[in-house]
């Protein structure tokens, strides 16, 4: 009997041992931050965030006091400690974090960053305000889950602010790593817009794609065309469920950013890092500036409509002068609005029938002795990229560009697959890659039929997770012209913020890995772990992300 209470004591105590052991590996804190660092070594002992703790800057220049109050309001906001910020004074070890711009060390990049957690102290080194930056997203993802929290009140009286002492080296393996958001086939506000940017920041991603213009909405005032957000912002209807339902709403719809809203977002984005690329579609995707504007259409006297539906249309910009005069103004406004070297002009989907029956589009094509409508597309957008050239810009366009030649300086947005792309960096032209396989959000990420309504195609997370951006078709020489790539999200059937997140997360989570972490660190289960903490730092921020991989694997128990 007591051999038996002793033997139960013991084997309870192996459980009890082997739990925390287990739990302790599991819970490593360095081991849930995505996407995964270069390299990262525990050390011994801890460090505690407590309230003699200070950010101390290596200089008192804008972008690093930026970051320091930005990490101080992050720790305030869940904990209520203030951490106040000091220029120098790094000599003595006292508990605080130390955010030093050092040119001096070797760096891999502008972005990289070292980030050293010992008990008496926290030292982030980088080349850069953004290697910083980015040292800073790693350390929240050292502290508990709950630093998320923006009210005190609602963190666990049991939280301890600690964090596992570590050395971490680390660098982004592309430069371009972009998350995009189509707002025209439906609105999202401005809060909305900024969290977006908040995410996507957090998983060290540095582009955010804005889609302004479409067929079916036009969502950035222009001063000089007043009639681009009186009547192209807004149509009368849309389609309800599929694309096949042939049932409308028959609702007024639609929306603008006014252009002091759209610099409240590009300075938010700034502050993380986060370079906005607005896209202004042309020649195609123009319907609702023609509703307004019927002058730059081919068709006179046609009654050009703000589309109510989705799909590809045939209206499409009159390659005349007055045309080019709009765009020039239009571009002229939105390089103001936009530092981003990157101006993104579209160039998909842009059937010529319309060219190919309007006598001004044959007279270009004649006087500029170009064989075809492919190359007087190429003719438009050449002709524009000469104009955001001469202003310091760079124009990134959809693959459609390459038909009828590429405009000399184009950067290619590859998304009917990775061809686009291989061809372009071939040519030596600079690469993004984003196909539709594995790059659109938009479609389901499980079982159609206990999904919410998509657009079609089926790109679970495991499939985002394994994407490689530089097709082995380009050799070494070739490969360094992919700049990176992008996540898309197309909302003809996203109508809410909610549907928006759902969509993109988690799949944003794996795609930053993607963009981040050498092709040789990453693993799909022990990423899979990483996530489960993830999904609860997800949770705190009230991210609507699908959870099919929540607990388990689809598929797998
Ligand atoms: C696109 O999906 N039309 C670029």
């Amino acid at each position: 009997m007591k051999t038996a209470c002793i033997k139960l004591i013991l084997s309870l105590f192996a459980v009890s041992c082997f739990t925390t052991l287990s739990f302790a590996m599991q819970k490593a804190p360095q081991q849930r931050v995505i996407p995964k660092p270069v390299s990262m070594e525990a050390g011994e002992g801890h460090f505690e965030l407590n309230r003699n703790t200070k950010i101390r800057i290596s200089a008192s220049e804008k972008a690093l006091t930026e970051l320091a109050d930005y990490l101080s309001d992050l720790i305030y906001a869940a904990t209520w400690v203030e951490t106040p910020v000091e220029t120098g004074g790094f000599n003595a070890p006292d508990s605080s974090i130390h955010l030093i711009v050092d040119e001096s060390t070797d760096f891999e990049n502008n972005e990289a960053y070292a980030l050293s957690v010992a008990p008496d102290g926290i030292t982030i080194k980088a080349p850069t305000s953004t290697g910083i930056f980015y040292g800073v997203q790693t350390l929240r993802q050292l502290l508990p889950v709950e630093i998320e929290h923006s009210d005190p009140s609602l963190v666990p009286q049991d939280v301890k602010w600690t964090v596992d002492a570590v050395e971490i080296r680390d660098y982004p393996r592309f430069q371009y790593r972009g998350l995009h958001l189509d707002v025209a086939r439906h609105f999202f506000p401005v809060e909305f817009v900024k969290k977006y940017i908040d995410l996507l920041a957090m998983h060290k991603m540095n582009r955010f794609h804005w889609h302004l213009t479409e067929d079916q909405g036009w969502r950035i005032e222009i001063k000089k065309y007043p009639k681009l957000t009186e009547v192209s912002a807004w149509r009368n209807s849309t389609l309800i469920g599929h694309y096949t339902s042939g049932e409308y709403d028959n609702i007024r719809y639609g929306g603008y950013y006014t252009q002091e809203e759209i610099r409240e977002v590009v300075e938010y984005a700034r502050k993380r890092h986060v370079t906005v690329v607005p896209e202004i579609e042309m020649p195609g995707h123009s319907s609702a500036v023609l509703a307004a504007y019927p002058d730059f259409g081919c068709i006179d006297g046609k009654d050009y409509k703000v589309q109510t539906t989705w799909g590809v249309f045939e209206d499409i910009f009159c390659p005349k002068e007055e045309t080019f005069r709009f765009l020039e103004d239009v571009l002229t406004e939105v390089m103001e609005l936009f530092p981003s070297k990157y101006i993104h002009i579209g160039g998909d989907e842009a059937p010529k029938k319309q060219w190919e029956e309007s006598e001004q589009a044959q007279s270009v094509i004649q006087r500029e002795d170009l064989k075809d409508e492919h190359e007087l597309q190429s003719y438009f957008i050449s002709r524009i990229e000469k104009f955001l050239n001469s202003h310091g810009r760079q124009i990134i366009g959809w693959d459609e560009i390459l038909e009828g030649g590429l405009a000399p300086q184009a950067t290619v947005m590859s998304w009917r697959g990775e061809e686009g792309g291989i061809e372009a960096a071939k040519m030596n032209h600079d690469v993004i890659m984003t196909p539709g396989g594995t790059n659109y959000f938009d479609h389901y990420q499980a079982n159609p039929e206990t999904e919410p309504l998509a657009i079609g195609g089926f790109t679970p997370l495991e499939d985002v997770y394994h994407y490689e951006p530089v097709p082995h078709e380009l050799s070494g020489e070739k490969a360094k012209y992919v700049l990176g790539a992008q996540g898309n999200v197309w909302t003809e059937y996203m109508h809410t913020t909610d549907k928006v997140e759902y969509m993109a997360y988690p799949r944003a989570v794996a795609l930053s890995e993607v963009l981040w972490t050498p092709a040789d660190n990453k693993n799909w289960m022990e990423f899979w772990g990483r996530l489960q903490t993830h999904f609860k730092r997800l949770d705190i921020l009230e991210v609507n992300y699908a959870d099919h991989y929540k607990g388990h694997i689809p598929g797998q128990k």
